[in-house]
């Protein structure tokens, strides 16, 4: 049987591009159809990096949405991916993060499953001396676990409910796919992993990826040290349907930015501090083009970060209505130096749960939950860049937050 899909009652303010009522952060029912229209809905999913699986065999256990899945290598070298819940009373079947086998049996009654998520072997299964049991017409194809369509795209492992959907490659899109190809055209090298427990929607944070405004306001170490301000070049580009969006930002001249500073009088703005190891801020050039940040969003979840030399992708993953979950994973190059990779791992402090600069947006959305929580009513205001959802050669705009609404509004049946 399918989940009934009632419509929650939403009342979205008038001028919908630029307002968003509380109720989406808060609604239990809003979460459901968000489970049911996008997270199993024809969306492509991040799950995974395909380094983090090179043998057959290796396993990861991720989301989609709240639903918990494993991707696995198959011993023919390709990945394949199913629910992580046992087809016979329905308990989680893998129970660890990642690791290496070639059967995965569920520890409540030991059904076991191949690497393909087909059932092989069920204990007792004709019962004891002709005793208990199941019937001779007993099928095991008939109770394999759930399988999921999977995808990978430049070591990128992308999953989905839905059968038939859109190639992951046109998903994607023409204007993500190069930015993608930019962090991912050589073979990388796992650095890492941290991980986030935040008390707020996942909503807040997809807002915040996609602000380059409050960067410069929020992250006074950004500012202070010179990695982040709006007057630095750089804009936002979104793709055709607004959802999925690259900030990206690169250095003018020094005189140029602290002009820009000392006119608009701002607090973030402060000289004459320094670090008592700069070598947290020793960079080197690398990607082409240079850029000091680039943060791509890829809807609904997944986020693609370099910062200076630390590169990540992170997955967000709602949990409740009020929590999701954030998984950064650090990656190099396998052809890395040690010095590159030693800045790498130096930079990392940057972002994750302890981080200089990302520590702060998880309390923003934290702090923004709270204050919302009663009043369901009431309305965020986007227009900060304008009303429009259309790229910008700037980073003093909320266009690619309007964007993301726009196709979520979309997909989620919310007329305006
Ligand atoms: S629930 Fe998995 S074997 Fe019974
Ligand atoms: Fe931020």
């Amino acid at each position: 049987m399918h989940a009934v899909d009632v419509a929650p009652q939403i009342a979205w303010p008038e001028q919908a591009d630029t307002r968003v009522p509380y109720q989406v952060f808060v609604d239990p029912a809003i979460y459901e159809r968000e489970q049911e229209r996008i997270f199993r809905g024809p969306v492509w999913n991040y799950v995974g990096l395909e380094a983090e699986l090179p043998e057959p065999g290796d396993f990861k256990a991720s989301f989609i949405g709240d639903t918990p899945i494993v991707v696995t290598r198959g011993k023919d070298g390709r990945l394949h991916a199913f629910v992580n819940r046992c087809a016979h009373r329905g308990s989680l079947v893998c129970r660890e993060l990642r690791g290496n086998r070639m059967t995965h049996t569920c520890v409540y009654h030991q059904w076991s499953y191949n690497l393909e998520g087909d059932l092989i072997g069920v204990p007792f299964r004709k019962g004891i001396e002709g005793k208990g049991g199941y019937d001779a017409d007993f099928d095991p194809g008939q109770h394999a676990l759930h399988k999921l369509t999977i995808d990978s795209y430049q070591g990128l492992i992308f999953v989905s409910f839905a059968r038939e959907l859109h190639a992951l490659e046109d998903y994607l899109g023409p204007d993500m796919r190069p930015w993608i190809d930019r962090l991912f055209g050589r073979p990388i090298q796992i650095l890492g992993y941290s991980r986030q427990f935040i008390r707020a929607n996942w909503k807040l944070y997809a807002e915040n990826v996609r602000d380059p405004y409050h960067a410069s306001l929020l992250h006074l170490f950004h500012t202070t040290f010179g990695l982040y301000r709006s007057s630095m070049g750089g804009g936002v580009t979104m793709d055709e349907q607004g959802r999925h969006d690259m900030v990206q930002s690169y250095k003018r001249t020094e005189e140029q930015e602290t002009a820009a500073y000392k006119n608009a009088g701002l607090r973030t703005y402060k000289k004459g501090y320094s670090l008592a190891d700069p070598s947290l801020l020793q960079s080197r050039p690398e990607l082409e083009p240079q850029l000091t940040n680039q943060i791509q969003t890829i809807f609904p979840g997944l986020v693609l970060q370099q910062i200076q030399n630390t590169l990540a992708t992170r997955q967000v993953l709602p949990k409740a209505p009020d929590r999701f979950e954030l998984i950064f994973t650090y990656f190099g190059y396998q052809d890395d130096d040690d010095e590159l990779r030693a800045i790498r791992l130096k930079q990392a402090n940057f972002v994750g749960p302890a981080g200089l600069i990302s520590m702060e947006d998880g309390h923003a959305t934290e702090i923004v939950q709270q204050a919302i929580v009663r009043d369901r009513d009431a309305a965020s205001y986007i227009a900060f860049g304008g009303d429009s959802v259309e790229n910008q050669g700037n980073l003093l705009t909320e266009t690619a937050i309007r964007g993301f609404w726009q196709y979520y509004r979309g997909v989620m049946g919310f007329a305006a």
